[in-house]
């Protein structure tokens, strides 16, 4: 009935995740609470670890890209499954490190790091700089000549691959903040500057082509474009490019019409590709790196909210307002984006009409979803919305001055609170009268 396995009904027609009957856990929690199923994250880094085991001989390493979701408690269960980790700041490099997660198989991202990023994340011994733009290039140089280390690099590519999905999401077109261009020469540009560096290796080649795509012919395609760049960066300037970066952005299922493959699907066709473009570039396999994030959380994430007033606006829409919003989900205001809803209450009931939910905040555009089909609603009722596990905890504000929501992570029979929900005193700790 409902698009993720982990979710079910139970005998009182409450929805259930894993085990757990999520009308108890909006009890015991209060809402809007985020709930994570970790048990089907740990399932997912393992789809996706034995994905590379299968097509590459294990010749590879998943990265969870903690954009989508940074926790203490994900660094350490996807460190435990045996990924390494995407961070683009130092709040999620410093969140890693706090939770032990093991810094050689971090990489650095991010187009504009600072100064005082770059000392921290050298300091902390980060495995892999994914180096944006010379000035950084420059800097990671200086400060690792000053610590007297050789810093691993991999340079961000844009390959020219356009993925078809929201304009904000896309990330490997030349008309991009990210990266060095193909077309105009500067990839190869600053190779051939970094070479001269003495406190750089440059290790790999990095690209991203964009987020929640369903296609994976683009992905297929940007694996071409950078194994013929890894070829050609070996025949004009004789490095030898170790690593292989392709990013993540694998598509998830949010609503009934998304169709997306499983990843394993995706790595099983771009691991093809790589091999057969590098055996006819005649250079040897590079170790494979994806970034999934999305696709490792969402789905293992619901939000449940409390109604608390209904406004029907007669031959116009319904407005069902809850407890939360866009400071604890901003992905419909932002992107439009569609998610499946569902009363936790009354989880099997029949859908009888439209309905637009919306959130507590001071601001029209407030709002989760737009003319869903739903069954009855009674103020009081707990709604969940579905998939909510990326890129909502992690893009939550405190807008209108709303604590975040908690969340609560369940594993088989077991629960356990892994971020504390936010007091009125947490908004004012960081204030000076
Ligand atoms: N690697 C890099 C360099 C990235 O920029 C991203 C996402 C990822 C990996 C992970 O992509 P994923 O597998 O999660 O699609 N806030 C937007 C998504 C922005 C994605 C930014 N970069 C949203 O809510 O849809």
């Amino acid at each position: 009935m409902f698009h993720s396995d982990n979710l079910s009904v139970n005998t009182k027609n409450h929805l259930m995740i894993g085990s757990h009957d999520t009308v108890d856990l909006a009890r015991e929690y209060g809402t809007p609470l985020y709930v994570l199923d970790e048990d089907l994250i740990r399932k997912n880094c393992r789809e996706y670890k034995e994905a590379i085991e299968t097509y590459f001989d294990g010749n590879g390493l998943v990265l969870f890209a903690s954009k989508a979701l940074c926790t203490m408690h994900t660094a350490r269960i996807t460190a435990e499954e045996g990924l390494g980790a995407d961070v683009v700041s130092g709040g999620e490099l410093y969140t890693l490190y706090k939770a032990g997660f093991p810094m050689e198989k971090v990489f650095f991202h991010g187009n504009n790091k600072t100064p005082d990023e770059i000392e921290l994340a050298i300091t902390y011994g980060v495995g892999h700089m994914v180096v944006d733009n010379r000035f950084e290039l420059d800097l990671i140089n200086e400060i690792a000549g000053a610590k007297g280390i050789v810093q691993n690099v991999l340079f961000r590519i844009k390959p020219g691959i356009d993925a078809h999905t929201h304009d904000f999401v896309k990330t490997g077109q030349i008309d991009s903040k990210f990266g060095f261009a193909l077309e105009n020469g500067e990839a190869t540009q600053i190779h051939r500057y970094a070479s001269t560096l003495t406190n750089i290796r440059i290790d790999g080649v990095h690209c991203h082509i964009g987020s929640q795509i369903f296609d994976v012919d683009p992905f297929c395609e940007a694996a071409k474009v950078m194994i013929n760049f890894i070829a050609d960066l070996y025949e004009s300037l004789s490095l030898k490019i170790k690593i292989l970066n392709l990013g993540g952005g694998f598509g998830i299922k949010y609503v009934a019409e998304d169709d997306p493959l499983p990843p394993t699907d995706y790595i099983k066709k771009v691991a093809e590709t790589v091999k057969d473009i590098a055996k006819q570039r005649n250079i040897n396999l590079p170790f494979l790196v994806f970034e999934p994030g999305r696709s490792i959380v969402a789905a293992a994430g619901i939000t449940l909210y409390t109604v608390g007033c209904i406004k029907k606006i007669e031959n116009i829409r319904t407005y069902v307002s809850v407890d939360g919003g866009m400071g604890d989900n901003p992905r419909y205001i932002l992107y439009g984006s569609k998610y499946s809803a569902v009363v936790a209450n009354n989880a099997s009931a029949e859908l009888v009409a439209p309905i637009t939910i919306a959130g507590k905040c001071c601001e029209s555009g407030d709002i989760i979803q737009e003319n869903i089909m739903m069954p009855e609603i009674k103020v009081g009722d707990t709604l969940a919305v579905l998939s909510t596990g990326a890129y909502n905890y992690s893009m939550a504000s405190n807008y209108n001055r709303i604590p975040r929501p908690p969340i609560v992570a369940v594993r088989g029979s077991e629960k356990k609170l892994i971020v504390k929900r936010e007091t009125y005193d947490d908004l004012i700790k960081n204030d000076i009268l």
